[in-house]
Order: structure tokens, then C-alpha cells, then sequence
């Protein structure tokens, strides 16, 4: 074991105010905090700060206006661009005197709804500048979806783009937009769209602005200084699926945030300044913001924003090729993103050609990650390849092998060790402790560390509720076992939450959208396992009394679930079937169905309403496998 995780794990825990009053040091306060925690007023009480200015200005300050910052690359459109450190701050400042002059101050929300490319972290590094909070939305979000939202966040303004580039598919993004605020009760006061080449879009009058004319309007305006907030205000809202089809609205405070990313950036990722980090995944998760944006940015370090796909952007030698191109040092990308890689070149040959350049390590995260996934990702790079842990409602790793500290240890199929700052527990029903080695819920003990969240916009009881099951305790939803050797093992989900493609979704949200479908008399959402996409959802379905043979179910259930929560959710397959197993008492049996369309045997749960179920059950699956 290293030594030196084993004792910074120990004080993070024994004595929390020491540990993270020294790691706050490593952020520019414009007040000083007067300490670490209060349970009342949370982490670092009486500090302000201003996230913007510990990214961007801080480093020009240092003098390294001149390292590189940020690197865009984009094989969907051929560009590569960098920014240094001294013009990141004149991007951000020029957007921020764009946002201003459109009446954004502090604590106002500004929704962004935009692709990957540069002007998204520009926009939110702009809003984390004036004290707004931004709120990104994922592009794979149907207009329903983005309408919760901005219901939920009302903000002043909404920043977008004409288009999004998927692979090869151009994906208009306005059009979504405009029917998200039509059905949104709120009201923005503008949209700032930015136009792309490859697609423009239509703008409103007296409601859209071009992005590049509102720039050059205020191009003579002095870039606003950077507002400084409150440790616990906001910095970000971002919303996560959770148990039901209102998403919930995770709230992440700058004191906090920029003092543990920063640490993270260390200590786990061992990334400093002028080193490149990469992570690949999209600004509208939490990965994009934690490591795509603000971590490596606030150790002034270089990050990578990638607009493409691991495969087919032009081929599975595309993120090879980024990291030799760029010397990235640490990459981090989902397990699926791998599967996807060697599916497409499965004896690695582009890998061996391009090689992987000055990379030490590549982080997995978003999902579990299979050890033939691991097994094949480290034998072909030959680098450690290390899973870990973590939440949108923790902003950052929870379980890791902290690289930085030079922990090396692995174990496939384990996501490592606690992190500094969380201690696990794994529970039972009662909330009990539980032996080594068996499975029970995971949690963790409060406080959390400094990152994760203190509550949910507009939302206090969802949040409470976390915390009510396992009373001080915080419930991750995940089942998981601690094994002999202490590596900390996450199995799967407690509630319906499933991750396809290290996408977080919810199955009872689904079902929501399904049950409305004209013909649909009940159903039932669950995730299958999938080679490719580690989990993929899966609706059965049974008609109404008179709509047995509308085979135009399925296709409908399908349709719906994509213009309603959006392409991201990838349900592709529904079954009609003449009934759902139940218990006597009228319970789904998600786990039955789950087990056939897995393939797995079973025995028929003596609870169950009707043993003659599955068997049709399996019929219904079998026949569409064969048509
Ligand atoms: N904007 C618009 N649509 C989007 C989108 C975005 N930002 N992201 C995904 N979509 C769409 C996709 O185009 C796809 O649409 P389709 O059904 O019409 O083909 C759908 O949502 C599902 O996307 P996805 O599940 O990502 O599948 P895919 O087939 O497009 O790509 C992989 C498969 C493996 C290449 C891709 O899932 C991947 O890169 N995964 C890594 C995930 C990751 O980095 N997650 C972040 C967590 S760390
Ligand atoms: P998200 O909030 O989108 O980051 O999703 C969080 C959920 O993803 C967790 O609760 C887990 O269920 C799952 N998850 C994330 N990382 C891992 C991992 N390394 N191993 C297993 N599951 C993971």
C-alpha cells in the first residue's frame, strides 16, 4: 500500500478542519474563510472567492499568461486550437461583457444548451466571472427535457448553438430551443446562439441574439471584473436523473468545488501546472465540468475539450491519436468509450502504430468497468488503467487508487480505495455495518468532502432524503462490498437508475413517458446488460383491453421515449407482451424480466401472481430476436 495515501486518508478523516484549511491554501481567497467546516454553514464559512479568477486570471497573474490552456480538438470538423492562459481571459472576459450587457449579475441563471466546443467553457467560466450560475444541459436532452430545466432553473438567459455535430449527423440544436421555451412556463429574457458553419439557424426578433454580432457590439466594453461570492454560493446547478421523471438539480458551491477539484487534480490524477490532463466526455455531465473545465484549469494546468466519438471521428484510432498529438499525461474517458475502441479494433493495430505518447495513466469512470475491458486496455498500452468511483452529487472521485499519492494498486472489477475526505460504510437493511466481503448499501459517513453537494435547487427534501434512510449516512443508491484487501467493489444500482454508455438515467422516468402512450394499458422499464453500452433499456409493454394486436406499440414507445427525454436515453427495443410478472400483492418483477432478456436461468419466485408469465415472457423476446 502507499504510504502516502494511507496517511493522508487517515488525517482527512481524523481531523477534516486540518486537512482541508491546508488544501484551501492552494486557492486565492478574496476573504479568507474563518475555517475549514461548520455543520451549520458548511465548508469554508466567511471566504469568498471568485471560481473564474483561481482558472484563468490568476495564472496570467502568475505570469503564465503565455502555457497553453486549453487545446479544442475536433476531428468532426478538422479544427485544432489552442488558447493560452492570456487568451482564455480574453475569451472568457469578452462573453462575460456579452452576458453583462444583457443584464446577467451575480446569482442570476444562465442555462447553456451547446455542443462541444470552446464558447461552452468559455460561457461557463464567463458565468462563474459575474457570480451567475450556470446550468449546462446535455445536448442528447430532448426539448422536454430542457424545458423541466428551465422551469426548474429560470434563468435570465439561455446561450445555444446552431447545431451540434454527432459523429457524422449534424444535429440542429435551435429548433429544440424554441420548443423548449414555447412549452416552458418560464420566460428568458434572450437567447444568445451561436452559429456554426456547417448549420445556421433562424433568430427571433426581440428574443434571439447572433453570438459573434452581440461579441462585436460589446467588443469595446472592459471586460468585467471577476465578482466575488460566498464559499456556499453557487457556482453551477446541474441536474442529474433521479428516482422519478423530475430531475433533480445538484447544486455545487464554489468554496468548496475549487478547494477539492484542485486537490484532486494532484493527488489523484497527478496533474500540475503545464501538464495536459484529457478527459473525454461532455461538458454536460459532470466529468465535463469537473475535468474538462474547472479541475485542470484551476492547477493551471492544460485540458483538452474533444468534439468527436472513440470511433468513427475518423476511426478507433482517433483518441490515440489526440493524446500523442496533444502529450496528454492523464486521460479519463468511460469504460464504453474503451468496449467501443476494441470492438472496432480488437488486436489494437492503431494503437500500436500511433502508440500513446507521454501518457502515464488512463482513468475509467460513469459506470463499471468490466476487467476485459481493463484487461484488454492495459495489456495493448500498457499503462495502468484505473476504474473509479463517483457521483454527480459528489463532483468529484469518491473511490479511486489515488495515482498522485502513488497508490498503484488495482484490482479489476474493484473502483479502488476511499477517497481522502469520504468514509464508507457498506450497510444493511437496519443500517447496520456489514462483514467484510458482503454486499449491503453503499454510504457514506458526514460530512461528505468539501465538493459534493449541500442541496438541490428548489429541492431541500430531495436532498434530505438522501440522507434520511441511513441517518448520518449519505445513501449512494449503489450496492457494493468491501473485500479483504480493502478495495471497495460497486455492483450495481439499489433503485432504477441505469448507466448506458456512462450515461446516468432513469428507468421509472421511462416508464412515465411510456405508460402515456396511446394503447399502452401498463409497463415496465428495465436495464439489460449490453456489450457495447454496459446497460441498455429495455420497455415491455402491455396493451389496453382492444389493442392486443396494434403492433405499432412498440415503434410508438420508442418514438416517445426519444422526443421526450431524447436520443441519449437509447431505448431501441420494446415488447408487447400480454402481462407483466407480478407478485400477488401487484409488484413488478423488474428482476424477472431483467434475467430473461439477459438470458439468465432463474427460478420462478413463489411470490408470483402467475408462474405462467415468464414462459411468455421468454416467447415474446424470442420471436422478436427472430423476426
Ligand atoms: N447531442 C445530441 N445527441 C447526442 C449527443 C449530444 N451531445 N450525445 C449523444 N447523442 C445521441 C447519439 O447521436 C445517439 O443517437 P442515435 O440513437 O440517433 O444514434 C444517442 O444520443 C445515443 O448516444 P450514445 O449512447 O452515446 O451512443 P452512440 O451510438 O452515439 O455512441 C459510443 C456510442 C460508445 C461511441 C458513445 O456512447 C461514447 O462515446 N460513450 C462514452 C460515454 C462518455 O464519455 N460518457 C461520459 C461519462 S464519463
Ligand atoms: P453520474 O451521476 O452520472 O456520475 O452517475 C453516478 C453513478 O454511476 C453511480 O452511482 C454508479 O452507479 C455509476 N458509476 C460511476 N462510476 C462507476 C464505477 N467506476 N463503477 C461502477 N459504477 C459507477
Amino acid at each position: 500500500m502507499s504510504e502516502a495515501y494511507r496517511q493522508t486518508w487517515q488525517a482527512s478523516i481524523d481531523d477534516p478542519e486540518t486537512f482541508w484549511s491546508k488544501a484551501a491554501e492552494k486557492i486565492d481567497w478574496d476573504r479568507q474563510p474563518t475555517r475549514a467546516y461548520d455543520p451549520e454553514q458548511g465548508w469554508f464559512p466567511g471566504g469568498s472567492l471568485n471560481t473564474c479568477y483561481n482558472a484563468v486570471d490568476r495564472h496570467v497573474a502568475a505570469g503564465r499568461g503565455d502555457a497553453t490552456a486549453l487545446i479544442y480538438d475536433s476531428p468532426v470538423t478538422g479544427a485544432v486550437r489552442s488558447w493560452t492562459y492570456g487568451e482564455l481571459l480574453e475569451e472568457v472576459g469578452r462573453v462575460a461583457a456579452m452576458l453583462a450587457s444583457r443584464g446577467v449579475t451575480k446569482g442570476d441563471r444562465v442555462v447553456i444548451y451547446m455542443p462541444m466546443v470552446p464558447e461552452t467553457a468559455f460561457a461557463m467560466l464567463a458565468c462563474a466571472r459575474l457570480g451567475a450560475i450556470h446550468s449546462v444541459v446535455f445536448g442528447g436532452f430532448a426539448a422536454h427535457e430542457l424545458a423541466k430545466r428551465i422551469d426548474d432553473a429560470t434563468p435570465k438567459v439561455v446561450l445555444t448553438a446552431s447545431c451540434g455535430i454527432e459523429g457524422k449527423r449534424i444535429i440542429a440544436y435551435k429548433p429544440l430551443v424554441d420548443d423548449a421555451l414555447a412549452s416552458a412556463a418560464h420566460q428568458v429574457e434572450c437567447v444568445i446562439v451561436l452559429q456554426r458553419d456547417l448549420l445556421t439557424t433562424e433568430l427571433r426578433r426581440n428574443r434571439d441574439f447572433d453570438w459573434a454580432e452581440l461579441r462585436a457590439a460589446t467588443a469595446d466594453a472592459a471586460i468585467p471584473d471577476c465578482v466575488p461570492v460566498a464559499s456556499d454560493d453557487p457556482l453551477y446547478i446541474l441536474y442529474t436523473s433521479g428516482t422519478t421523471g423530475t430531475p433533480k438539480g445538484v447544486v455545487r458551491e464554489n468554496g468548496g468545488h475549487a478547494v477539492n477539484l484542485a486537490w484532486t487534480m494532484e493527488a489523484i490524477y497527478a496533474i500540475g501546472p503545464g501538464e495536459v490532463f484529457w478527459a473525454a466526455s461532455d461538458v454536460g455531465w459532470v466529468v465535463g465540468h469537473s475535468y474538462i473545465v474547472y479541475g485542470p484549469l484551476l492547477v493551471g494546468a492544460t485540458t483538452v475539450l474533444f468534439e468527436g466519438k472513440p470511433v468513427g471521428t475518423p476511426d478507433p484510432g482517433t483518441f490515440w491519436r489526440t493524446i500523442v498529438r496533444h502529450d496528454v499525461k492523464t486521460f479519463f474517458t468511460a469504460p464504453t468509450a474503451i468496449r467501443a475502441i476494441r470492438k472496432e479494433d480488437p488486436a489494437a493495430a492503431f494503437l500500436k502504430d500511433i502508440g500513446t505518447g507521454a501518457l502515464q495513466a488512463i482513468f475509467l469512470a460513469g459506470e463499471r468497468a468490466d476487467p476485459e475491458t481493463i484487461g484488454w486496455a492495459e495489456t495493448h498500452t500498457g499503462l495502468p488503467v484505473i476504474d473509479h468511483w463517483w457521483q454527480t452529487e459528489l463532483g468529484a472521485p469518491a473511490i479511486a487508487s489515488c495515482f498522485g499519492l502513488g497508490d498503484k494498486r488495482r484490482k479489476r472489477g474493484s473502483a479502488g480505495f476511499p477517497v481522502p475526505g469520504y468514509a464508507f460504510a457498506i450497510l444493511d437493511e437496519e443500517g447496520s455495518p456489514v462483514p467484510d466481503g458482503q454486499s449491503g448499501a453503499v454510504a457514506m459517513r458526514e460530512p461528505l468532502a468539501p465538493c459534493a453537494f449541500r442541496t438541490l435547487w428548489n429541492n431541500r427534501p430531495g436532498y434530505e432524503k438522501n440522507f434520511a434512510t441511513f441517518p448520518g449516512y449519505y445513501e449512494t443508491g449503489d450496492a457494493g462490498h468491501f473485500d479483504d484487501e480493502g478495495f471497495l467493489h460497486i455492483m450495481g444500482r439499489t433503485d432504477d437508475i441505469i448507466n448506458v454508455a456512462g450515461h446516468r438515467l432513469s428507468t421509472g422516468q421511462m416508464e412515465q413517458i411510456v405508460a402515456t402512450v396511446e394503447g399502452v394499458a401498463e409497463c415496465a422499464v428495465i436495464g439489460a446488460d449490453d456489450a457495447l453500452k454496459g446497460m441498455i433499456p429495455i420497455a415491455f409493454v402491455v396493451a389496453r383491453a382492444g389493442a392486443e394486436n396494434d403492433e405499432t406499440i412498440p415503434a410508438r414507445v420508442i418514438a416517445a421515449v426519444r422526443s421526450e427525454l431524447g436520443a441519449v436515453a437509447a431505448l431501441k427495443t420494446a415488447y408487447l407482451v400480454p402481462q407483466l410478472p407480478k407478485t400477488r400483492s401487484g409488484k413488478i418483477l423488474r428482476n424477472v424480466l431483467r434475467k430473461i432478456v439477459n438470458g439468465e436461468s432463474f427460478e420462478t419466485p413463489a411470490t408470483i401472481e402467475d408462474a405462467g408469465v415468464p414462459d411468455a415472457i421468454r416467447e415474446a423476446v424470442k420471436a422478436k430476436v427472430l423476426t
